[in-house]
């Protein structure tokens, strides 16, 4: 059925608070007896297990999706995994594949020119090709080996939300399938997983529930020139996403760096009032990533953290704390933290007078290379 506004104010506000149901639809029916089903895969149980090398090739968001994939891939399954922006993939000259290789094709639209290329040329060498997409029948699609539709629902809005935390979720199937395979992981391993999985809508529910807070700290950056983005580990995709979110919508420019890195540059940037939006959940990198909003804040710049839940660290050093529920396993806090960031982009972009649904010059499929 055709997309409409229902009461929301734009299509990328409905199509935020859609995620929850996104995410519900896209798991339903996915644990068996045996683990996961993903028989859109289409591949026999012995050559997914002899899957030793993958490719994750995708644009922009779905390029992001291919990061947090890359790192649940070789967590759960122990498969080394290269992920590459299409445009850059299609004009390198050595592809160094095995006999087992597998590509993995992430694209919302199913149409990115640069994308639908890569495919053809991993295909063009002999390797089976799996796409993540949301649109049925779409070129991406047809021309894949396996196909996992994410289910997501029409994203009208030319900047991804839904698709991207629902593509994180079909990619983090597609990891368990394979860790179940080549017996990374037993059956009971993968149902705790999947079972962290199915915690994930309530939690972005909770997210979504605190929007107030997104409107606060959007203050901002109203009359700001520039931002910083900074996250460790899974959440330096987070930062990365966040960043393209705001730039895109809000025509604010901001850059993200894994916050480790922001010594050896990017400090440089740091004055009283320069906006710098932290990710800094609870896990492995916390207390580093506290250090350097200390280094942030010591500069007189003005610190936006996304942090779990009655985390004082954070409390006590930033100016507006956009807070997150605890989530049991560290690598899904991407999929629920970004609701932030999304949320946030999109209020600075109201307030800087943009229209958030069809920002200039982006087309919501790059057709053309
Ligand atoms: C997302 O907000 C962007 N508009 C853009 O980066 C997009 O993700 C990219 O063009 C890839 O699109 P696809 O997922 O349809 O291939």
């Amino acid at each position: 059925s055709a997309a409409t506004l229902g009461g929301y104010a734009d299509f990328m506000e409905k199509e935020i608070s859609e995620q929850p149901e996104a995410i519900e639809r896209l798991l339903k029916g996915r644990l068996g007896e045996k683990g996961i089903l993903l028989d859109e895969l289409r591949m026999s149980e012995k050559d997914l297990a002899a899957v030793d090398r993958i490719f994750i090739i995708a644009c922009g968001t779905s390029y992001h999706v291919g990061l947090i994939a890359r790192t649940l891939i070789q967590t759960w399954a122990h498969v080394p995994v290269v992920c590459e922006y299409a445009s850059e993939f299609n004009y390198e000259q050595d592809v160094l594949i095995t006999g087992h290789t597998l590509c993995l094709i992430i694209t919302q639209s199913g149409e990115t020119a640069d994308t639908l290329t890569a495919a053809r040329r991993m295909k063009g060498m002999g390797c089976k090709v799996f796409a993540v997409t949301n649109v049925l029948g779409s070129s991406a699609a047809r021309e894949s080996d396996g196909v996992l539709y994410v289910q997501a629902g029409p994203e009208v809005c030319v900047c991804s939300t839904k698709a991207y935390t629902a593509q994180m979720v079909a990619c983090a199937l597609f990891a368990l399938r394979l860790a179940q395979a080549n017996g990374h992981m037993d059956a009971a391993e993968v149902s705790g997983h999947y079972a962290d999985l199915a915690t994930l809508p309530d939690l972005i529910r909770t997210v979504l529930s605190r929007a107030w807070q997104d409107k606060q700290a959007a203050t901002v950056f109203r009359r700001a020139h520039s931002a910083l983005f900074l996250g460790r580990g899974v959440n330096s995709t987070t930062a990365y996403e966040g960043a393209l979110k705001l730039k895109e919508i809000s025509y604010l420019h901001a850059e993200a760096y894994p916050a480790g890195e922001m010594k050896h540059g990017p400090i440089a940037l740091l004055e009283p009032g320069f906006p710098v939006v932290a990710i800094v959940p609870e896990d492995r990198v916390h207390d580093k990533t506290v250090s350097n909003i200390q280094e942030v804040i010591a500069r007189g710049a003005t610190c936006v953290a996304v942090a779990t839940d009655g985390d004082e660290s954070v409390a006590s050093l930033c100016e507006h704390v956009l807070w997150i529920p605890p989530v049991e396993d560290e690598l899904l806090v991407p999929i629920v933290a970004v609701v932030h960031l999304q949320v946030l982009a999109r209020y600075v972009a109201r307030s800087r007078g943009c229209d958030v649904d069809k920002p200039r010059n982006l087309a919501k499929s790059v057709t053309v290379e």
